[in-house]
């Protein structure tokens, strides 16, 4: 039970009714329950390579990206402290995030392995800067590595984007929700309210993501 005055209810929301109390509340000591949780924030996957000092290509599946700034251009990746490919990313020349797509989970699951030449079978285009990029990813984005932050059991990766691209796609992403893949409903939830279009766009017109 959450200190304070206890609340509890049902709200209607989308037309369903939705029960939640705060004293259904998580022992945080429980990872696995906490893994459950934060899994209910969907997110896209993207893959994450740099390259060794011997210049392999290494990698990994991450979810953990965001946008962090539009001028100047920043992104951040979240990775595991027990990531091989962690090291390069830091220590390496750069690294690109390749936003995967429908129909990309093989891809995600080889990248997301362990296995010692996850690229080999993976077609990649190398931009002038030396940062490869997986073909198809209907965004991607090639970085230098600006700052990094020690955060828990993960290290935060904040990249300086050099490039990014494509200009145009309408290839749909792949998406991860509750520890499985989906893709998204062919119908959009509903518009933006009017209320909160104003609030993404705060800062001036367009300069929300
Ligand atoms: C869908 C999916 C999402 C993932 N997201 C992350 C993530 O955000 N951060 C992370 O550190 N690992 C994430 N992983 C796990 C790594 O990809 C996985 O541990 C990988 O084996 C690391 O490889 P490495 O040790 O060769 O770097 C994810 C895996 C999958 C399949």
């Amino acid at each position: 039970m959450v200190s304070g005055e206890r609340k509890s209810g049902t709200v209607a929301r989308g037309g369903r009714g939705y029960s939640w109390g705060m004293d259904t509340t998580i022992d945080l000591a429980d990872t696995r329950a906490l893994r459950t949780v934060l899994g209910r924030f969907p997110s896209g996957v993207c893959v994450v390579t740099g390259r060794s000092a011997d210049g392999r290509t290494v990698g990994m599946t991450c979810q953990s990206f965001m946008g962090v700034s539009l001028e100047p251009p920043l992104v951040l990746v979240s990775v595991m402290k027990t990531s091989r490919t962690l090291p390069h990313l830091k220590d390496g020349p750069g690294f690109t995030v390749s936003v995967l797509g429908e129909g990309d989970e093989a891809v995600s699951a080889m990248a997301g392995s362990k296995a010692e030449d996850k690229f080999e079978h993976i077609p990649m285009t190398t931009t002038t800067t030396g940062h490869q990029f997986i073909d198809g990813a209907p965004a991607w984005f090639a970085c230098e590595l600006e700052a990094w932050v020690d955060a828990g059991d993960h290290d935060l990766l904040i990249g300086r984007v050099l490039m990014a691209g494509p200009a145009d796609c309408d290839r749909g992403p792949l998406l991860f929700h509750r520890g499985r893949y989906v893709s998204l409903a062919d119908e959009p939830a509903g518009p933006v309210s009017a209320d909160l279009s104003g609030l993404l766009t705060a800062t001036g017109p367009g300069a929300w993501f």
